[in-house]
């Protein structure tokens, strides 16, 4: 789990080893599951204190607890880290849990999170397609974090060249840094900006086989008469906006050559009113006309354009609760939330709507979100 590099890290691991002799339970690392800390004498109180001072609690964990804890690195947007693991690991291997005062009981009381009745399913695992994106070049947007980031990845493992686009920079050289072999080109742009939008193309060259608009915002969850103009225009300038731009400046070179795939992420709350906030909810309805409209004209000349509508998705993206009246409502349409899925799992379905496999399909809103659109 730890870089060669990490000496802190690989010093914590090997304490814990032999931490795991003494303790009977398996050694914590970066690979422990979420509830495997909670669960732990040592890892538990350790992480539940963690918790608290950042204002958490173990059932805020909930959503995350069968991830590794190593998972939450990438998603932390640069708040969580290997250096943090290996902290915890060396606080849980001093942590005496003979000593009573340590830990208040009803803290204890909670030790793990509330287990339910769900089933544990196993985690998903790629299965890269080799040569799959050979000799195609795909921008994507969004690169820099959660989905568009795992799409980007999965796109470059199966030979794709990638234009990876995203407005962070620091997001951006972290993936890449990932994979130094594979061919990816930085471009770092506000996709809302028409000069950033040509900037994109020039960078693809003449060709471009496919485009990934998955560069998106949420909104603050507010209902209609309490949007502010700030919020509608931020969120429709990237969500509706920036994807028709930037799907505007390719499209005429995907007519010349007669072929490409365009994948637009739309949300569930591009298929119902029950998932967010009233802007947001808008721009993600104006992602799925967008798509239907230009499957319909585009089809006959060789264009695919779909869309992949999420349900929800453990990433870097912020939301947050600003009208009691919204969220009130909201949460009751939440209660049938299927358990969150890492961005790896988006990105196969992007993937393969994007690739040669999903040739015969256009037009599509297809939601991959373990069933929740079902409901
Ligand atoms: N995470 C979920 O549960 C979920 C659910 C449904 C839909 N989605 C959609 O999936 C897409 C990806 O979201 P994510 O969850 O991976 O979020 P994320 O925040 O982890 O990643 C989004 C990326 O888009 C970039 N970005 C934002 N505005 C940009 C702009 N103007 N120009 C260029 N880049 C910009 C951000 O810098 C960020 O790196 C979004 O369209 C989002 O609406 C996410």
């Amino acid at each position: 789990m730890f870089g060669k590099k990490d000496k802190t890290a690989q010093a914590a691991a090997s304490a814990t080893d032999d931490a795991a002799t003494t303790s009977g339970y398996p050694p914590l690392s970066g690979d422990t599951k979420i509830k495997d800390w909670l669960a732990h004498p040592q890892g538990g109180p350790v992480l539940r204190r963690t918790l608290a001072e950042a204002g958490q609690d173990a059932s805020q964990a909930k959503p995350v607890q069968g991830f590794a804890m190593k998972r939450l690195i990438p998603m932390s947007k640069g708040q969580f880290s290997e250096e943090k693991i290996a902290e915890l690991v060396a606080m849980a291997e001093a942590y005496d849990p003979a000593s009573a005062d340590q830990e208040p009981a009803e803290a204890s009381a909670q030790a793990t999170v509330e287990e339910d009745e769900t089933i544990e399913l196993p985690d998903f695992e790629e299965k890269v397609t080799e040569g799959r994106f050979s000799g195609k070049t795909i921008i994507v947007t969004g690169a820099g974090s959660g989905i568009g980031r795992a799409t980007a990845s999965r796109v470059a493992r199966e030979g794709g060249r990638v234009i990876a686009v995203d407005l962070n920079e620091t997001g951006l050289d972290e993936f890449i840094g990932e994979h130094p072999s594979l061919d990816i080109v930085k471009v770092v742009a506000n996709i809302t900006r028409q000069e950033d939008v040509d900037a994109i193309v020039a960078a693809a060259g003449e060709v471009i086989d496919g485009l990934a608009n998955i560069a998106g915002i949420m909104d603050n969850m507010t209902p209609l008469h309490e949007v502010s103009d700030e919020m509608w225009d931020k969120v429709m300038a990237v969500n509706a906006t920036g994807l028709f731009k930037l799907s505007r400046a390719v499209i005429p070179l995907m007519l010349e050559r007669h072929a490409g795939s365009i994948v637009n992420i739309t949300s569930e709350a591009g298929l119902r009113g029950s998932a967010a906030g009233l802007a947001y909810t808008a721009s993600k309805h104006a992602v799925v006309g967008i798509t239907k409209s230009s499957a319909f004209i585009y089809g006959p000349q060789g264009l695919r354009i779909n869309a992949v509508a999420p349900g929800p998705v453990i990433t870097g993206i912020q939301a947050s609760f600003d009208s009691p009246m919204a969220a009130k409502r909201i949460q009751t349409a939440m209660a049938v939330l299927p358990t969150p899925v890492g961005p790896e799992s988006l990105a196969a379905s992007i993937a393969f709507l994007l690739s040669d496999d999903g040739h015969n399909i256009n037009g599509v809103i297809l939601p991959s979100d373990g069933g929740w659109s079902a409901v």
